[in-house]
């Protein structure tokens, strides 16, 4: 079998939640585990993602090394990944202007991510007639930034929360054009689906649970103690219908809890949340909510405790840094050299 390249990423937006430990992290520290001697994982924290949104630069600065600690105090391992800061190898943003120039804008004006940050400037505005002029290019252009993040490292396997999928098929849709164009570079990355797809908000629980949300009740922070985890399990939105059943669409705040009872437990995928729904379906939502505050506090006690020990280590986390960046450059490196020998630079 021929060696695999992992590549994922994370924003330095806040301290991760739960939904990006059940739909990502705890993917990648998994992944991480079952790999082969010969594969190569790389895990980026994504700083020129980050400034597609208004940010306050010293709250950045803190933001970008306490994601690193969170990434190791789930237990992704240095000498075993490569963990480094996106915004520390160029390679990335000279690779995404290149693939900008063979994007049609046509697939970019298709991304639900850039119908969505239109539909919020609209609301904000109340204003339907807002076009996308107002917003800025960075968040039109992202997508092809995040392929190149993926190209530059020739990854062929994907580990994101099922938001990211369209996404990777334009990465994969940019690949195939590169290959054509030029000649046979990139391989076409995979996605590897998460067992955990999606945790939705505890507030709007039509919605995903998502670090940009304003409402700190709508998401468990990875720093959350076990009162803030009770509080906010407690004040989650569910329905008054008697029983729990797992209806994603109508009863989307009790089917949210037995998804996240069902990841914090080992009990994976469809299955393992049919099998919670039918042990919830004669009891209440106070019985459930006991249940799942239980389950996360107990999974988030050890990486919460290793993200306080580490947030405060900063040579360690600087040296992890460097580290990483220089590997991850080093890998890029080959792969540029023949990119910018094909287009002819
Ligand atoms: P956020 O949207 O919270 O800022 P990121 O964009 O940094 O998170 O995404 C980091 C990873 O976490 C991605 O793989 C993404 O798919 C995953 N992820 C984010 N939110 C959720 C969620 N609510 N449920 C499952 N996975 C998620
Ligand atoms: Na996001």
């Amino acid at each position: 079998s021929r060696a695999r390249i992992v590549f994922s990423g994370i924003q330095p937006t806040g301290i991760p939640h739960l939904g990006n430990f059940l739909g990502a992290l705890q993917n990648w520290t998994k992944l991480q585990q079952k790999a082969h001697r010969e594969d190569a994982l790389l895990f980026a924290i994504v700083g020129w993602h980050s400034l597609t949104l208004p940010q306050n630069p010293q709250a950045l600065q803190v933001a970008r090394r306490e994601m690193l600690a969170a990434l190791l105090a789930v237990g992704l391992d240095p000498k075993r990944s490569i963990i480094f800061h996106q915004d520390e190898n160029p390679h990335h943003t000279e690779l995404a202007w290149i693939l900008n120039c063979i994007t049609p804008m046509g697939k970019l004006l298709r991304m639900t991510t850039w119908k969505a940050r239109l539909a919020v400037a609209q609301n904000a505005r109340h204003d339907s007639e807002v076009d996308e002029s107002e917003l800025n290019a960075g968040l039109f252009t992202y997508p092809v930034l995040q392929a190149a993040d993926i190209l530059a490292y020739r990854a062929t396997h994907v580990p994101v929360g099922e938001d990211q999928k369209q996404h990777l098929e334009l990465a994969r849709d940019i690949a195939g054009i590169f290959n054509r164009t030029f000649k046979p570079l990139f391989p076409l990355p995979r996605y590897v689906a998460t067992p955990t797809r999606r945790i939705a908000s505890l507030k709007s629980p039509g919605t995903k649970m998502s670090k940009s949300s304003p409402d700190l009740a709508s998401r468990i922070l990875l720093t959350d103690t076990d009162a803030q985890i009770k509080s906010k399990i407690r004040g989650a939105i569910t329905d008054s219908i008697q029983g729990i059943t797992y209806d994603p669409l109508h009863r989307p705040g009790a089917s949210n809890l037995l998804t996240i009872l069902a990841a914090c437990t080992g009990a994976e995928g469809a299955e393992g949340v049919a099998e919670m729904a039918k042990r919830y379906e004669d009891k209440g939502h106070g019985e459930l909510k006991a249940d799942v505050t239980e389950a996360v506090m107990e999974l988030m006690r050890q990486p919460r405790s290793e993200f306080e020990r580490l947030r405060g280590e900063i040579g360690y986390l600087a040296e992890v840094a460097r580290d990483g960046a220089v590997r991850a450059r080093e890998r890029s490196e080959v792969t540029m050299r023949e990119v910018r020998k094909l287009v002819g630079l």
